[in-house]
Parts: structure tokens; sequence; C-alpha cells
């Protein structure tokens, strides 16, 4: 089966194709098609406002489908199946993708799945990794949980009680004039602190949960002192953020004592978090794995690996294209997941 994913929950618009007949454990490189993607940037200093994503999803579109299907070597008519992300995103941003998923859905006769993005997420990372059972951190700009799959659904072991890390980051960004998204302008500069220069940042963990609030306004003061070098404040901010979520997924390892663990979504392509995370793996003796650096963050493969699978395993997922809607606060924990 062919399978035509449609990611646009937040800042990127992403296709992809997928071949389930190439779905061989060890040979992820067969089964994905195509992979084509486009990121909207805000302006420096700002966030991303949903209509002003919206409308670059809208634009970029056309191109970035043909791409996908250029690249791939296949043509509308020979796909099998289509799946959008129908949230949780930003209602704007959803719709571009909902419509287009509906439209070629109704036009071409071609089944359709709605799917919850942070799912995808999960389902990919554990596709492309190998790993059966794992503890997994998922880290983005709309989540920060901790979660284990138990009884047909991922449950939430510990999540955080206001702002997500990748929000952290972002307007911590923004606040020193970048442009969201800016998690790896976070990692460049903290790279670049000479390390001698820690500033203690309010740490707040209650039980498996964690809060970033009072933290993102403490690092906030920093920044207004000019004589501060910004990377030693990204280098502060990094090695306390990342305490906070490593404490909590340590505990988690040791409470459940699982033996895999993963990291999925944006979040997870920073390298000092994979380090320290990797600390507490060993310690917990658990197989500590990455989602490959390239799937990290938001593209249309999870979309359409997890739509897939909802397909052969969830008869009741498939909808009437007049039906497909979309759900800006959909919980990943109300997902029934039949294939596992
Ligand atoms: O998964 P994703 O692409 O979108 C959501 O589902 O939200 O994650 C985007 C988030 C943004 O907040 C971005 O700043 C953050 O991931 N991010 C990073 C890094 N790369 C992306 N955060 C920290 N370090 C990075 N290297
Ligand atoms: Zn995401």
């Amino acid at each position: 089966m062919l399978c035509l994913g449609i990611e646009s929950t937040a800042h990127t618009f992403g296709c992809s194709i997928i071949n389930s007949e190439n779905d061989d454990r060890n040979k992820h490189d067969g089964m994905i098609l195509s992979e084509v993607r486009d990121i909207y940037k805000a302006p420096a200093g700002w966030g991303i406002h949903p209509r002003d994503a919206s409308k670059h999803h809208a634009q970029i579109a056309p191109k970035i489908l043909k791409e996908c299907f250029d690249s791939a070597h296949i043509k509308i008519k020979d796909v099998d199946l289509i799946a959008y992300s129908a949230g949780p995103g930003l209602g704007p941003c959803l719709r571009i993708g909902a419509v287009i998923a509906r439209s070629l859905s109704s036009f071409y006769n071609i089944p359709l799945i709605p799917v919850n993005h942070a799912i995808g997420h999960l389902e990919l990372g554990i596709k492309l990794t190998n790993l059966v059972n794992p503890l997994t951190l998922l880290v983005s700009g709309g989540h920060t949980m901790i979660l284990v799959f138990y009884k047909n659904k991922w449950r939430v072991f510990g999540e955080t009680l206001d702002i997500t890390i990748g929000q952290l980051f972002d307007q911590v960004g923004r606040s020193m004039g970048f442009a969201s998204p800016c998690g790896n302008k976070i990692e460049e500069l903290s790279n670049l602190s000479d390390k001698n220069s820690v500033y203690s940042l309010p740490y707040v963990i209650k039980g498996n949960d964690v809060s970033f609030s009072g933290l993102l306004t403490a690092v906030k003061m920093l920044i207004r002192n000019k004589k501060l070098a910004l990377s030693d404040i990204c280098f502060s901010l990094q090695e306390t953020a990342f305490s906070i979520i490593v404490e909590a997924v340590e505990r988690a390892l040791s409470f459940t004592e699982k033996k895999e663990f993963l990291i999925v979504g944006g979040v997870s392509a920073n390298n000092r978090l994979s380090q320290m995370l990797q600390i507490a793996c060993e310690y917990q003796n658990s197989i500590f794995k990455s989602c490959p650096i390239q799937f990290c963050g938001d593209n249309g493969t999870q979309i359409a690996w997890t739509g897939l699978q909802l397909y052969l395993y969830s008869p009741f997922s498939r909808v009437a294209p007049e039906k497909a809607s979309i759900s800006q606060s959909w919980r990943l924990d109300t997902v029934d997941i039949m294939w596992r």
C-alpha cells in the first residue's frame, strides 16, 4: 500500500509517501519513498502567528506536494490512503492540511485517516529505532510528556504543568531577538559558553511533573542585564531545564523498570539533552535511543506511518471527507493503539 501523509500542525508543512510493502524492520529507507517539508520562520523577535503560518502553508503546499510525488516517482492516482494531522495544533494551520487531504480524498476517491500528531512522533520513533516497549519522552513545542504504553494506549506518566520545553526555548530565543522556532539557536549559543558562569535558576519538579514558567521569567530577567553573555545564559538555561526533565525521567525509569528509553519530538535534536539522558539511562541499565535527527521535528512521515497503522488495525479510524475535522487540543492518551 502507498500512503500519503500530510503534516501541518504548526510551523512545518510536510508531505511524505511511504510504501507498506517495504516495511522491513531493518530497512526503513525503502519504506519512505519521499519526504519533503518547509518550515515557516516568524520575523526576528516574534513567535509563530497562526494566521501567518497558515498562509505560508497554503502558499507552499502545491510545491511541496508536487516535489513529494515527483521524488517518489508516483502519481496521486497510485496512492491507496491519505493521512493528515488532525490535531493537536494551531487551528488555521491544521485547517490547511485538512482541506488539502479532504479535497484529494474526495476527488480521487482515496480513503482518508485523521492522525493525532503526537502519536505520530511516538509511533515513528518506535518504528525507526526498533524498540519494543520503551519509556518515552516527547519533547517539542506542543508537548513535554513522559509516557509508557499500556493496554492499548500511551499513558502519561508525567508532564509539564505549564509551558512546554519547546515553548521555553522559543520564548527565551525571542527575548534574545531570534525568530521562532529557535531551540537550535539556544543550543548553538550554549556551546559557545566557557561553562564557568552557571546562573542559579528556578528548579521546579512536583512528583513526576515539571514546570518551566518560573524558569522562563528568571531567564528573561537575566537577558535584560546587558552585561551578561547570552552564551552563559543559554548554557545555564539548558543545564537547569534539562536537569529537571532528566530527574523526572530517571525517577520514571526506576519506578517502571523499563529497560528501553526513547526520546522523540523537535527538542530531541538537542545533543546536550541526549547526553544527559544517556547518563541517566546508564544508571538505570536502560538502552537509550533517540529518534533519527531528520525525523525529530515535525514531518509527513510520522503522519503517513501512523495513518497506515490506523487503517490496517483500527477499522473505525477511516472518515468520510465531509466528516473529516480537526481538533486543536486532542490529547494523545485518548487514542486507541490496536497494533502493538
Ligand atoms: O516537534 P516539533 O518540530 O514541533 C512541535 O510538535 O511542536 O518541535 C519544535 C520545537 C521548537 O520549540 C524548537 O525550538 C525545538 O523543537 N527545537 C530545539 C532544537 N531543535 C528544535 N530545542 C532545543 N534544541 C534544539 N537543537
Ligand atoms: Zn511535533
